[in-house]
């Protein structure tokens, strides 16, 4: 099973996951829509190592960018890719603390 590398992580996809799945799950920041190829949201540059699609999505890709919502991981991959920075959540925080 080939290694996703990304500013943050290192992991594999689990089986029937999409790389968009595997993003999600590592806790990655991927924007996403329609999640099959259409609309190019999801957009992602690759660093190094390539993809495969089974079909051409219909989105528009630059060379140097992979769809993690339709492609297949076939080799190990390194994407410009950060982990989701959580934002302050106010209820962990005691607001009126004397
Ligand atoms: S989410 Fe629409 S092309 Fe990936």
């Amino acid at each position: 099973m080939p290694h996703i590398t990304t500013h943050h992580k290192i992991f594999q996809l689990q089986t029937g996951e999409t790389l968009l799945e595997g993003l999600e799950r590592t806790g990655h920041e991927v924007e996403y829509q329609c999640r099959s190829g259409y609309c190019g949201s999801c957009r992602v540059k690759i660093l190094q190592g390539r993809v495969d699609y089974d079909e051409l999505p219909l989105a528009f890709v630059a060379p140097g960018e992979v769809l993690p919502c339709c492609c297949k991981v076939v080799e190990d991959i390194t994407l410009d890719c950060r982990v989701h920075k959580g934002e302050a959540d106010l209820f962990d925080v005691d607001l009126f603390q004397s």
